[in-house]
């Protein structure tokens, strides 16, 4: 099915082992010799009679979804270790002494990524897991006998985007601890990727000095990866690189991510030649990585519900009996599909993995979202429920009635035009359903246009800051508040307000940015809601005509979803 120039060209990210397209015919890739790592940490899980949700919370934290392999590597995934010394080179202002494990630690943190030491929400009677490096990037590694060759490769795993940083009592993060299912709002992978790509073009000229690199942080490495860096990937970087400096002079032609939000679309439109690889695009449809509470409860997915199962009525009223094990397995083929945009996997690998998906839609029939932390007013969030029931059940679903313990008993599934930002409506164009819809994944999903955004579940609500599917609005209060969103505003590693309910702030000038007396733990983006895709415009009316009371109940009340 997928011809080999749909690979070839500019997605070649890390195109370092030379045989990483599969030939036709041969797709696990053993004529052509394809390198494939399992992610290290799973090993721990091995032999465990685990039931389907446990299975679901390890693929979630840790599977690999086969993406650590040489076909991923022509798209996303990495070379760990010479990524890795060369990133902490830089990092390190080319100085080798400051190349050390915590140094790298505090690098990947500044994009986002933690080595947390313990998950919140593991599933019970599983002992906490041991992490081989940052949570939400699997490190593997690959090798072969003949020719020798070994390769530690990285990719990003669901929990890269889609774990996040628990919070105290005071809003402030705690970074120790993770929740699995609430987003990350501080992944920045527009971040890491540019910052790889200066570390490869501008690396040291002497060689040796990168091996001694390598070394100090991996001493452990084997012959055979040695062979494969020194023969083979360097100058696989080298060469990307000139390719890409006689071009655009970057990795990629569009903007990965903002902070907490990234551009999966682009990525599958620069990967199967919908927009062109040399040429910067103008406009970025970020979306802000949703959270996952309650989202089986979709009969479709993406903002737009773009993502359907073949056969089915996209957008259709659910109510519990309609979350069958059938209907759970229709979502993992549509999940499945992600590994493609998000880990560089070929869609034929994305549909051997709908069981692990699948177990994951387990996992996430029981999942629920971290408890708010702070005080709440129950006789506000009381009167709230009722104002949540008049003005916002109808599009974002019914809850069970009172404070204790809301839970959704039904979901319209609505779409329709409230006025928030279009950007990423539009460029999901015809060309990319059809793209989507040739790519093999047949049976699986049905892609389409789609007019209008879907009104999300808010189950989690209160942890997924920023919000809109842009990420365009910093608190539920802004979005209560139409006429105070601010121009820019900072994210990533940022504390939580707990009285707005969003990302932590001060207001300046119409900005809201970073309190001067916190300290974010990753690196912050400073969102610029005037650039397209990033407008902060819509979802005004369900606001118009209410009053400071109710919102101030309202607001109380969703922290409790
Ligand atoms: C690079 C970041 C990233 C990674 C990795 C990632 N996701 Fe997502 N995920 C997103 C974003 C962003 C969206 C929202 C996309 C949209 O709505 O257009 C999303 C959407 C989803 C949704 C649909 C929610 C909805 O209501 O439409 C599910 C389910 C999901 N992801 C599960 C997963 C699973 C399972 C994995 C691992 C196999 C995964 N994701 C990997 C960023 C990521
Ligand atoms: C007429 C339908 C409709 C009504 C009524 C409505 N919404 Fe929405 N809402 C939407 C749609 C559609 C979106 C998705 C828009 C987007 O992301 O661009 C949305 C998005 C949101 C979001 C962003 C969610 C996220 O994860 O970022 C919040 C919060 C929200 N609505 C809260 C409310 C509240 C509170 C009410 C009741 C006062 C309400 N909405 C009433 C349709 C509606």
């Amino acid at each position: 099915m997928h011809k080999r120039t749909i690979l070839v060209p500019i997605l070649a990210l890390l195109a370092l082992i030379g045989v990483g397209v599969a030939v036709d015919g041969d797709p696990a890739g053993i004529l052509s010799g394809n390198l494939q790592a399992r992610s290290a940490t799973l090993a721990q899980f091995d032999g465990l009679a685990l039931t389907p949700a446990q299975q679901g919370a390890v693929q979630f934290a840790f599977g690999d979804f086969s993406a650590l392999s040489s076909e991923a590597l022509e798209v996303s995934a990495s070379p760990w270790k010479l990524a890795t010394a060369l990133l902490a080179l830089r990092y390190a202002g080319g100085h080798l002494d400051g190349v050390t494990p915590q140094a790298v630690t505090a690098m990947y943190q500044s994009y986002g990524f933690v080595t947390p030491t313990r998950i919140a929400n593991w599933p019970a009677g599983m002992p906490q897991p041991g992490l081989n490096g940052p949570l939400g990037q699997n490190i593997g590694f690959a090798s072969r006998v003949l020719p020798p060759i070994g390769l530690t490769i990285g990719n990003i795993a669901c929990a890269g985007c889609h774990a996040s940083v628990v919070y105290g009592a005071d809003g402030r993060p705690d970074i120790s601890t993770f929740w699995l299912g609430t987003p990350n709002g501080s992944i920045n992978l527009q971040r890491y990727v540019t910052e790889l790509y200066a570390a490869l073009r501008d690396r040291p000229e002497d060689e040796e000095f990168i091996w001694a690199a390598v070394q100090k942080l991996y001493p452990e490495t084997d012959w055979r990866e040695w062979l494969a860096l020194k023969t083979v990937v360097l100058s696989r970087v080298k060469d990307l690189v000139a390719k890409q400096e006689a071009t655009i002079g970057r990795l990629l032609p569009f903007e990965v991510s903002t902070s907490g939000a990234t551009n999966g679309l682009q990525a599958l439109q620069a990967r199967f030649g919908i927009i062109p690889s040399d040429q910067i695009a103008d406009r970025n449809p970020t979306i802000s990585v949703p959270e996952l509470g309650s989202r089986i409860w979709r009969s479709s997915l993406l903002a737009g519900g773009s993502y359907g199962v073949p056969g089915e009525t996209p957008l259709r009223v659910m109510r519990a009996g309609d979350i069958t094990d059938a209907h759970l397995r229709a979502l993992a083929g549509l999940t499945a599909f992600f590994t493609v945009p998000s880990m560089g996997t070929l869609p034929t690998t994305a549909a051997r993995h709908v069981d692990d998906a699948e177990h994951i839609m387990d996992w996430l029939r029981d999942y629920k979202p971290q408890p708010f932390p702070g005080e709440i007013d129950k006789a506000s969030a009381e009167r709230g429920s009722l104002v949540y029931a008049s003005a916002c059940a109808s599009c974002h679903g019914s809850y069970s009635a009172g404070i204790d313990a809301p839970a959704l008993v039904e979901f319209p599934n609505w779409q329709g035009d409230i006025g928030t930002d279009r950007t990423y409506l539009e460029e999901f164009d015809q060309a990319s359903v059809d793209a989507v819809n040739g790519l093999g994944y047949d049976g699986l999903l049905q892609a389409r246009l789609s007019p209008n955004y879907v009104a999300q579940p808010l189950t989690g609500l209160w942890s997924s800051a920023p919000y809109l599917h842009n990420g365009s609005v910093p608190t539920l209060w802004h979005l209560m508040h139409p006429a105070e969103r601010p121009s820019q505003f900072d994210v990533g590693g940022h504390a939580l307000d707990l009285a707005k309910v969003g990302i932590a702030g001060m207001d300046h000038d119409g900005m809201w940015i970073t309190p001067p007396d916190y300290t974010p733990w990753a690196a912050p983006v400073r969102i610029d809601t005037a650039l397209p895709g990033l407008h902060a415009i819509g979802h005004e009316t369900p606001f118009d005509t209410m009053s400071e009371p109710d919102k101030a109940a309202l607001l109380d009340y969703l922290k409790l979803l």
